[in-house]
């Protein structure tokens, strides 16, 4: 049986892991969602949901790969047996996410060309609903495929397919090598900019401004969990393959402490860039900030290209470092996202890698199309949406959960990580994971399901939302039963700690 692949060097690995965890995610999401959620007053949710969750689950996803030395079902089923539907369920939720992620980082593309000149002219808004992505259909209608997202789409695919193709250290080791600290370069650049244009120090305000009310509302809470597990890359497979090909010998929490915290910087560090903008612009239309924040698609695609149009000088060198990074950021996250299938398809149904790629990657590369049609934006927000709440966030509790109260096995696993690392798990490892999480976070799952079946997700029609929200949540989790209908090799599931798979 062929050798289990390695990363090169541990900072391959640490760059991997952050390059994952650094996503579309910290750049366009974070920013937003702390403002909504209380500004300076959101860190404490925030911090607390890193600490209790986020950090605890990072080192618990490491040490189970790193163990298991599996795709995240194999992982799962050398847990125990019964637990490998929550593997294909993750891997599952990681395939949806990557349908649509593919496309954002496509949007990313174009926008990183249309800068040079600022194409998208003075009406940023109808140029990115009307001129590029021609929404004119209902939601829930397709329309036709719109080729100013398709081209770059399909750019998307084969270089994220290559990278694949090529393997853990020479393809993603190597990728990351180059792509994060390129985007450091330029996020750093942006960021400096960012904080001397006139006006900054507004916008900062608005952001660190503590509104200490907003603490006791239960949604900021909710907010603070989901920005963090989607953030770290939690809770959809992925931590877990890629600490699959660490080396025996590797270390485990420390490596996760670092993954958490630069993970966190850089948000932090995308938080004051994004803001310092907000401020510049609110002051030079003569408006609160609170008037031109916006999140998601808004922040980057409408709100960032007005700021863009309005900068002193060197505007389209800027716009073309912005746009880069989203892309360079979104890449790096998008072939874990990927790798987790590859790695799940290779190992169940042996199959080489290069075969594991073209049917995993190719089938999501077709789907992703749905979302390059002209009604696209509204599968994606919708799709977004229902996959973080019931795929990302309820799969890292049911994990837990499972983990801590059924197999009961999370002492084997703090030994196994303590074996190895630098640093040493003591009992606030174990509180956080059977108590701390379960508790805030199945509050939080309540909370959020009660508000979903009250009040419509963004007004859409229930129709759409029953099949493109709730249902693929709930086929994913169907498909993760499945999935675990086909044994593996007995060998596979036994013979792996006597060096039969490295
Ligand atoms: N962790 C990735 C992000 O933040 C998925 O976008």
């Amino acid at each position: 049986m062929e050798d289990r692949q390695q990363w090169g060097t541990r900072a391959g690995f640490i760059l991997a892991a952050i390059g994952s965890a650094v996503g579309l995610g910290n750049i366009w999401r974070f920013p937003a969602v702390a403002y909504e959620n209380g500004g300076g007053a959101f860190f404490i949710p925030y911090l607390f949901a890193l600490l209790t969750a986020g950090i605890p689950l990072l080192i618990l996803e490491f040490t189970l790969g790193h163990k298991f030395r599996g795709s995240a079902p194999l992982t799962f089923a050398r847990l125990n047996k019964k637990a490998e539907w929550i593997g294909w369920w993750q891997l599952g939720v990681s395939f949806v996410i990557s349908t649509y992620y593919a496309v954002i980082i496509a949007w990313a593309m174009s926008y990183s060309i249309f800068a040079f000149k600022q194409s998208w002219g003075t009406d940023t808004e109808s140029f990115l609903f009307g001129d590029y992505l021609k929404m004119s259909v209902d939601p829930g209608q397709m329309g036709s495929i719109v080729p100013n997202v398709f081209l770059p789409l399909v750019l998307v695919w084969v270089v994220v397919l290559v990278i694949l193709v090529k393997g853990v250290k020479k393809g993603i080791e190597a990728a990351n090598r180059i792509f994060i600290p390129l985007l450091l370069f330029l996020f750093t650049i942006i960021v400096i900019r960012a904080i001397t244009l006139p006006g900054a120090a507004t916008g900062l305000n608005a952001f660190f401004q503590p509104n200490w009310d907003k603490i006791m509302d239960g949604s900021v809470w909710v907010a603070a969990y989901g920005q963090i597990f989607f953030s770290l890359s939690i809770g959809f497979a992925i931590m877990i393959t890629y600490a699959s090909y660490l080396p025996k010998k590797g270390d485990i929490t420390n490596n996760a402490f670092i993954t958490g915290f630069a993970n966190s910087s850089f948000e932090l560090l995308a938080g004051i860039g994004v803001f310092s903008i907000l401020g510049f612009m609110a002051t030079q239309q003569g408006v609160g900030v609170d008037e031109v924040v916006a999140g998601g698609v808004g922040l980057a695609f409408v709100v960032f290209p007005s700021i863009i149009n309005e900068l002193p000088a060197l505007n389209g060198l800027f716009g073309l470092l912005f746009f880069a990074s989203l892309v360079l950021a979104g890449l790096t996250s998008l072939m874990s996202i990927i790798e987790t299938y590859v790695a799940g398809i290779q190992e169940k149904f042996k199959v080489k890698r290069t075969t594991a790629v073209i049917i995993g990657g190719g089938l999501s590369a077709v789907i992703s199309l749905l979302y390059a049609t002209q009604g696209g934006l509204m599968f994606l927000d919708v799709v977004d949406a229902f996959i973080n709440n019931y795929g990302v966030a309820l799969a890292g509790l049911v994990e837990v959960v499972a983990i801590a109260w059924f197999v009961k096995n999370l002492k084997d696993l703090k030994n196994h990580a303590n074996e190895l690392s630098d640093i040493r798990l003591g009992s606030w490892w174990n509180i956080c994971l059977r108590f701390v999480t379960p508790v805030v976070l199945g509050f939080m799952m309540f909370k959020s399901v009660m508000k979903d079946i009250t009040v419509p997700y963004g007004d859409y029609p229930i129709e759409f939302l029953l099949k493109f929200g709730w249902g693929v949540a709930a086929v994913v989790i169907i498909l993760g039963f499945v999935f675990t209908i086909k044994k593996w090799d007995v060998a596979k599931l036994e013979g792996y700690n006597k060096g039969v798979s490295k």
